[in-house]
């Protein structure tokens, strides 16, 4: 990777095609895979380089495609490739909208996106240092079926590329496939395609077939193998898609592994691309870390946890969870089985525990809703304790309202606040209580009525059934908890 802009390099990105072996409504390069587009990686790769110009071709639903390249590589250019098909006319167009560019061309694929920086500069360096017009990326895989194969003569230099469609059965035998990556001088680049024509199994003019024009032509060709194959994974289908997925994600795993994080199944760790996560992160089984999700030091996500695009404190421990667009404060804790909805901030030292649903609301430091609660649109502020099945009533059917909690409140067993509600600090609640009224900082609120008890009511109503029988034997016995008035 260089610090400064390569004067001598312009990237290329085909990113025109359908996809249709993906069978979707959405274009191939567009798929996900650790949380960004395929061609969202191939941009970012790109873009590591710092080359002088850097060009996207497209055509199939290009407003998608080009607003996710303005979204990954805001400095790149996008070009329209028109109805001609084929990878040589997509590249065409793009060495047109160059200019008079003299460098080298890299061209990559969208759809190849786990080619890594390092890769292409070898590839650079193998290509200037042989002076060669074009130098392809070549992978030795065991299953080349539909790649194109890279034919080399007797003596082991490179002839030409034929496509799986075009090859013959001794042909397909190759194991050496071409990566769809290559680096070309400019000049040779736009003369040889030039000559390429539609004459193929696929009537599309191929990109590949200026190997053969450049030879033919006297100048030097290479395929540079790839150190490792894996990154040439080129994705077609759905099962080449979740095979890059599995891929991308053992590296990111590996990469947080020699970051200091204990990943202890990897197997069952999905992790993107865009987070962050610091030494002494604990990661168990089951768990997905998604899109820009940040976790600080000694904090511990898992089992069985969904975090998207979260914040998660030091030494904060996160079980059987899923949030999204949360912040969760150092050491606080969440779950188990807990839904924490975008908006929901858990100060230092808080919980949210066992079935409890938040959303869009702030929870002070200290404070803690344990159990079987759903609040929503709330402030709480520091040391509170709400008791099990707190409900924030915050939507009465056309409007949402807040409740607002204020420090050190303890509220009762099953509550229900219906908001627009205050309570103010230091308050307590009675259990069972529906507050529908502000309650002053200090007060107890009560709302439900005395208990009433109509003796001898089974006896009477409900004669000769296991439950009459049973108060009868508990009264002649006199035990003590048997309903009686004291
Ligand atoms: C291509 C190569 C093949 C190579 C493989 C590597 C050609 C003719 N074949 O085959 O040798 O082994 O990639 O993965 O180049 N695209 C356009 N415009 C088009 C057609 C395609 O921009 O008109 C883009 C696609 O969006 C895709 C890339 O070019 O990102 C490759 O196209 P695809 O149709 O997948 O080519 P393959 O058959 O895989
Ligand atoms: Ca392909």
């Amino acid at each position: 990777m260089t610090d400064q802009i390569d004067t001598g390099l312009a990237v290329v990105i085909l990113a025109a095609g359908q996809g249709t072996r993906m069978r979707s409504r959405l274009p191939k390069v567009l798929h996900p895979i650790g949380g960004r587009p395929l061609l969202g990686h191939v941009l970012h790769t790109a873009a590591a380089l710092d080359p002088a110009q850097l060009v996207v071709v497209v055509r199939h639903e290009r407003d998608a495609v080009a607003a996710a390249v303005a979204e990954h590589a805001p400095r790149a250019t996008v070009v329209d490739q028109d109805d001609i098909p084929g990878t040589g006319r997509a590249v065409q167009q793009a060495v047109a909208a160059l200019g008079d560019f003299q460098g080298d061309v890299l061209v990559l694929s969208g759809d190849v996106p786990l080619i890594e920086p390092e890769t292409l500069t070898g590839l650079l360096d193998a290509h200037r240092a042989r002076a060669a017009s074009v130098t392809v990326l070549s992978a030795l895989v065991a299953d080349p079926a539909g790649y194109g194969r890279v034919l080399r003569d007797a003596s082991g230099d490179v002839e030409r590329i034929v496509e799986q469609k075009d090859a013959t059965d001794h042909e397909r035998q190759v194991a050496e496939i071409n990566a769809g990556v290559y680096a070309f001088s400019a000049a040779a680049l736009a003369g040889h395609l030039a000559e390429v024509t539609r004459d193929n199994a696929q009537q599309e003019m191929y990109l590949t077939d200026v190997i053969a024009l450049a030879r033919r032509a006297g100048e030097r060709v290479a395929a540079a193998p790839a150190p490792d194959a894996t990154t040439a994974l080129g994705v077609n289908d759905r099962v080449q898609l979740a095979e890059a997925a599995r891929l991308l994600n053992d590296r990111i795993v590996r990469r947080w592994q020699r970051a200091g994080v204990t990943i202890q199944d990897p197997a069952t760790t999905w992790i993107d691309a865009d987070v962050t996560l610091a030494e002494d992160v604990t990661v168990l089984p089951g768990t997905q870390i998604l899109r820009a999700t940040a976790v600080e030091r000694g904090a511990t996500i898992g089992p069985d946890t969904t975090l998207v695009a979260c914040e998660v404190g030091e030494d904060a421990v996160i079980r059987r969870a899923d949030a999204t667009s949360a912040v969760i404060g150092p050491r606080a804790n969440v779950g188990p089985f807990a839904y924490l909805r975008p908006g929901t901030y858990l100060g230092a030292g808080g919980k949210i525990g066992t079935y409890v649903e938040t959303k869009n609301s702030r929870i002070g430091e200290g404070s803690k809703v344990p159990h079987l609660s759903y609040i929503g649109d709330t402030e709480i502020g520091v040391n509170v304790n709400l008791g099990a099945g707190a409900i924030t009533a915050n939507y009465d059917d056309i409007d949402k309202h807040r409740t607002v909690i204020g420090d050190e409140v303890h509220s009762g067993s099953h509550n229900v606040f219906v908001a627009p509600v205050r309570i103010g600090d230091g308050a307590k609640t009675g259990a069972g209580a529906v507050i529908r009224k502000d309650v002053p900082p200090g007060a107890l609120a009560l709302s439900v009525a005395p208990q009433r008890n109509v003796e001898g009511w089974v006896e009477k109503n409900r004669p000769g059934t296991g439950a009459a029988e049973a108060a009868e034997r508990a009264r002649s016995a006199q035990k003590p908890g048997d309903g009686t008035q004291r």
